[in-house]
């Protein structure tokens, strides 16, 4: 059974959707949440489930955290982690780390590109689609190898608000499927 680590800074709604498809899986578990943000929504969401739910200055306190993610770990899966990734910790998890980028990466990613920011962007592009990318993370914000891309069509100057809820949709109905996917591969590999 691989023990999954999600890290968090916001709402957690990736986070809370992970814990539960695989909540009854053979194959992996969510032990751990870790958050920076001690008044990010994930917490509520974790304080009645199995999972440990880890809070944490950062970056001063990256180093305890990363020696908890190492022993209780075999993943880590960021959900919303809005800190850049400590290079000790992606060279521990190296190709064993992933995350989800709200938009179809190289286009609206690197550094400042998140949340809102990243649906505003679309909306003002003349791009006809947007949607998700699920990729590897190494020590470059949003450059790690690219595992899936999942699209959906968008209308001339639609706004951010209704690109962020059709992005959100498929972060829900892909980011899980896709991690187990990925943990089939990866335990195939070794
Ligand atoms: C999601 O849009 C995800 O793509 C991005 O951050 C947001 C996290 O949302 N990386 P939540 O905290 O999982 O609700």
């Amino acid at each position: 059974m691989l023990r999954i680590a999600v890290l968090a800074s916001g709402s957690g709604s990736n986070a809370e959707s992970i814990y539960r498809y695989f909540e009854h899986s053979e194959l992996a578990q969510v032990e751990m949440i870790v958050t920076n943000n001690t008044k990010a929504g994930v917490i509520q969401r974790f304080l009645d489930k199995k999972a440990v739910l880890r809070t944490f200055n950062y970056p001063e306190e990256s180093g305890a955290v990363l020696k908890e993610l190492i022993a209780g770990a075999d993943i880590v899966v960021l959900a919303g982690f809005l800190k850049m990734v400590p290079p000790s910790w992606t060279r521990a998890f190296n190709g064993r780390m992933l995350n989800i980028h709200p938009a179809i990466l190289p286009k609206f990613g690197g550094k400042g590109m998140y949340g809102k920011h990243v649906h505003k962007a679309v909306s003002e592009s003349a791009e006809s689609e947007t949607g998700i990318t699920i990729h590897l993370v190494n020590e470059q914000y949003d450059k790690g190898a690219i595992i899936s891309q999942f699209f959906v069509d968008i209308e001339p100057g639609e706004s951010p608000e209704l690109i962020e809820k059709k992005v959100r949709a498929l972060e829900q109905q892909y980011y899980a499927p896709t991690i187990e996917r990925w943990i089939e591969n990866l335990i195939l590999s070794q």
